[in-house]
């Protein structure tokens, strides 16, 4: 079936970054020659200007047309429609990559003016909704119009090669499987932490913060994996169910449990002297479920840290101290999965060492960008690797209790030097 993808936001910072160049090696593939890109643009633009920003000069992506319209204007929105020409034999994919609030808005026009017959899908990107209400609220708007199986939500880092790879690592290995539960794991720590700042976004990074932008969404959704039970006979296309079924037994977060704090520089580069926006924040957790009594879970994002790292350390109980006891999934970079051993030191004292049992991906492994994944999979119509409507509204659950203590909270916030590492933030 061909597919034309519609993108609002064609100019934006992750069109630019992520979603042009995914396309392009889509493309390159040979496996989607027909696709019909349009871009959506308030002002005149120049597709072949945008490329070169985005891909340069060697991109391969020859059917990329730029439509100019005000997403406001109802009226724009039939100009759109007859602009696209969409068959009953082809697909449309509308890619929204846009904030929360003009997603809402270009989704009842776009309902509005029928775009929104089987054969239209909608590809939302985080955050959804800015906390319990608003995801309320955008959920039921785009139900007037879409129905749930319409609908994408990306989460970029689901389609992270080795996010995946925690359901296969989880599923096909015994030796895991057995040991998955409170019984063996004492605790549990997600880190997704960022050497750069908010890199010019401020008005995005002002409406959101650390919290709305990797942990409600990313975060959330790995910890959904390592929590999620895994079924003897695994079929992919029930993953959401799974992470649902994990999320929805999350306990709704304690505010004490909660570390916000923010990087030195930050008001200066947002220009709003006494903001309270968190650049840093680390939550802690609890399931009620049976599998994980009382083992804790923190997660932590933050940026302008010392470095880029996204991990997930499971901490096996140990019977003694001198024992190691971590499995660590390294996310990006470096992907891979690493557990510390003791082994004996060669030679005739008898001491133990340690070591590290190591699987990474060769240098040469071409691994997939998570935007590629998701593109792909949103035109093959599977939708193992998207938030469920139902998945947005637990994590918002699960947080919110910390948005309202924030909302009611006026002291000073923490502050951290930029280049910190995470145990400097939180020791402060
Ligand atoms: C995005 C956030 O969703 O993820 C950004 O909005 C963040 O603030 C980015 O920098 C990180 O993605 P990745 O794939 O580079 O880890």
């Amino acid at each position: 079936m061909k597919t034309k993808l519609l993108i609002f936001g064609i100019t934006g910072d992750l069109s630019k970054r992520k979603l042009l160049p995914a396309l392009d090696k889509i493309i390159r593939t040979g496996d989607f020659d027909d696709l019909d890109i349009i871009g959506v643009s308030r002002g005149d633009v120049d597709a072949t200007r945008l490329l070169d920003t985005a891909v340069g000069s060697g991109s391969v992506i020859k059917n990329l047309s730029v439509f100019t319209m005000d997403v406001a204007k109802r009226e724009d929105y039939k100009r759109l429609l007859s602009f696209i020409d969409l068959k009953s034999t082809e697909q449309l994919l509308i890619y929204l990559s846009v904030p929360p609030m003009a997603a809402t808005q270009i989704v009842d026009s776009a309902g509005r003016a029928g775009m929104n017959t089987p054969n239209v899908k909608l590809l939302f990107e985080k955050p959804f909704g800015v906390d319990l209400y608003s995801a309320q609220e955008v959920i039921s708007k785009t139900a007037n119009y879409y129905d749930e199986s319409q609908i994408y939500r990306i989460d970029h880092y689901l389609a992270k090669e080795m996010a995946q790879n925690i359901v296969a690592f989880r599923g096909g290995n015994a030796l895991f499987n057995h040991m998955w539960d409170s019984r063996s794991i004492e605790k549990i720590e997600l880190r997704a932490t960022e050497n750069i700042g908010i890199e010019g976004r401020a008005g995005f990074y002002e409406q959101t913060g650390a919290l709305r932008d990797v942990l409600q969404g990313h975060l959330m959704q790995i910890l959904a994996l390592i929590l999620m039970d895994i079924p003897d006979e695994f079929d992919w296309n029930t993953l959401p169910e799974l992470r649902l079924a994990a999320l929805g037994a999350v306990a709704s977060a304690n505010p004490a449990n909660t570390i916000r704090a923010q990087y030195d520089t930050y008001q200066q580069e947002v220009k709003n002297i006494g903001s309270l926006v968190e650049t840093f924040v680390s939550v802690g957790l609890m399931s009620r479920s049976y599998r994980w009594k009382n083992v804790p879970i923190t997660l932590i994002t933050g940026k302008a840290l010392n470095r880029k790292t996204t991990e997930v350390r499971v901490y096996f109980r140990k019977n003694h101290e001198s024992q190691s006891n971590c499995l660590t999934f390294h996310i990006q970079p470096n992907e891979g999965v690493e557990i510390e051993l003791y082994t004996k030191k060669p030679g005739y004292d008898r001491e133990f060492e340690s070591q590290k049992l190591a699987f990474s991906y060769s240098d040469d492994a071409k691994l997939p960008e998570a935007y590629e994944q998701v593109i792909v999979d949103a035109i093959r119509s599977q939708k193992s690797l998207f938030t469920s409507s139902d998945e947005v509204l637990q994590s918002w659950r699960i947080l919110q209790p910390i948005l309202d203590n924030w909302a009611m909270d006026s002291e000073p916030i923490r502050k951290y030097l930029k280049g910190s590492n995470v145990e400097e933030v939180v020791n402060k």
